[in-house]
């Protein structure tokens, strides 16, 4: 813990650690205000340096065989599990996550390095039957070049191996821009992918200023590929940016997650489900159920149960062992959680449990809340609350359920909780949203895609397809005669 509380980390270009002689930007707890570190305030100077090195690196990188690029990074994934207690704790104390379940991150991250060290070596291409006696129908496949990879403060660690894994794996090179609430974590990564020998220039790492290093990163044609996981407005402004080079891009972006309870639900396990996806991160993750449809016939005995429970879960530093909800990252989401409160209650919701901030110690908690007779009108039901804040609206039928999640620009993740299979089926065949979690409150994991329809991204990451974004088919016919 002592590296983390030195004042002053550094930028990783072209295997050097660079950025003393430029200003920079603080790292503070949200658990307490203070300052945890500080990380070199880059701009577009270092990012073409990281651009220039990924760029050379690549030429070799690219060439090595798919069994020794999995060789580094299976030395990789050991040395996150090895290093797994520091970086948990780098991570709760630069972004507020309660410790076990950094803990948690740190296992998850690591599981991405191993999966895709293994479909590394799964990248086939294909024959095809030719038309033609003379010619033989190959497709060939390529790594698509240097891959330029942001990422959010939420899930620090993971967000990054979700894109370099695959990246690496397929044969690209990478320079990693980490949100500039959480770096600590991504420098610690860097740290060890150092230790695991991979060449300068495969892996960089540049910190500092969004605007300047993705503007570097969008004019230079010799990055081919973003892969963003952020806001829905932001993944707009990269979409529009990467036009001119027509780059290649991967967007995880915003979720507005339904959680639907059917009168058949088990309900015990629907509030341990929704317990599971609401309060995870205090709330501050895009496949968080935001909005909460239970049906008429169980939705008191819901109600009273999920409450119950959400009173148990105890507030604080995520450094406490027994904490549950850590603080949110800073004043503006606790501002915005605060107003999506008030506005339900304005309308005519009631809250059941929580309902306002907690001062603490400096830090920006709010209390774990449930609010009851919600309905659309109300802005916790229409835009991502990135909160502890569980609202729920009474429905009577499994087609209003429906009809009510779909109603929504977004697509990443919606919840069912229904112990008939046909119902089941029937419901979530119609959603329109890229991940289902079925009587399951935690779905994600490495071998399956990670995604959303409509606007919430584009791609999937993680599972066999998490590698197809890094990878261009070459058709090759070859004329025999
Ligand atoms: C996210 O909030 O985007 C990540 C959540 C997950 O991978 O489960």
């Amino acid at each position: 813990m002592d590296k983390v509380k030195a004042k002053h980390y550094a930028m990783h270009i072209n295997g050097e650690w660079i950025g003393d002689a430029l200003d920079s930007l603080n790292v503070t707890n949200p658990a307490n205000g203070q300052l945890v570190g500080t990380v070199p305030n880059g701009g577009e100077a270092e990012t073409k340096q990281a651009i220039n090195a990924a760029h050379k690196a690549y030429q070799s990188w690219s060439q090595l065989t798919a069994y020794e690029r999995s060789g580094y990074l299976k030395r990789l994934h050991q040395l996150l599990l090895e290093n797994k207690e520091e970086l948990a704790q780098i991570m709760t104390l630069e972004m507020g996550k309660p410790i076990n379940e950094s803990r948690g991150e740190v296992a998850y991250a690591a599981s991405f390095i191993e999966w895709f060290a293994e479909e590394g070596k799964r990248i086939y291409g294909e024959t095809i039957p030719s038309h033609a006696s003379g010619k033989r129908l190959q497709v060939w496949k390529k790594p698509v070049g240097v891959v330029a990879a942001i990422t959010p403060w939420n899930f620090p660690a993971a967000m990054l191996t979700r894109k370099m894994g695959p990246a690496l794996a397929a044969g690209c090179t990478i320079i990693m821009k980490p949100s500039g609430e959480s770096p600590l974590t991504a420098v610690k990564l860097m740290e060890l992918c150092e230790e695991a020998g991979f060449p300068n220039g495969v892996v960089n790492l540049v910190t500092g200023s969004s605007s300047k290093i993705a503007g570097a990163i969008m004019k230079d044609d010799r990055v081919r590929k973003i892969t963003f996981t952020g806001s829905t407005e932001v993944g707009k402004i990269l979409i529009r940016q990467s036009a001119d080079q027509v780059k290649r891009l991967s967007l995880e972006l915003g979720g507005h997650a339904p959680l639907i309870v059917l009168d058949d639900a088990n309900v015990d396990l629907a509030v341990k489900g929704v317990i599971a996806s609401k309060f995870r991160n205090a709330g501050q993750t895009c496949i968080c159920a935001n909005r909460i449809y239970v049906q008429a016939g169980v939705y008191d005995q819901f109600v009273e149960k999920f409450a119950e429970a959400v009173k148990q879960l105890k507030v604080g530093d995520g450094t406490d062992e027994s904490v549950a909800i850590g603080p949110l990252i800073n004043q503006a989401g606790l501002d915005k959680v605060k107003y999506h409160v008030q506005d339900a209650v304005a309308k005519g919701a009631t809250v059941v449990t929580g309902g306002e901030p907690i001062t603490q110690d400096g830090g920006v908690f709010f209390a774990p809340t449930v609010i009851k007779d919600v309905d659309q009108s109300m802005v916790v039901m229409q835009e991502e609350t990135f909160g502890p804040v569980a609202p729920i609206q009474k429905i009577a039928t499994e087609d209003e359920a429906v009809k009510l999640a779909n109603e929504t620009p977004y697509g990443l993740a919606a919840y069912v909780f229904s112990e008939n299979v046909a119902k089941g089926t029937r419901v979530i065949e119609q959603l329109d949203f890229g991940i289902v979690g079925w009587n399951d409150g935690a779905p994600s994991a490495a071998q399956v895609p990670f995604g959303g329809m409509k606007e919430s991204g584009i791609g999937r990451e993680g599972g066999h397809e998490g590698i197809d974004a890094f990878i261009e088919s070459q058709y090759v016919s070859i004329g025999m005669e």
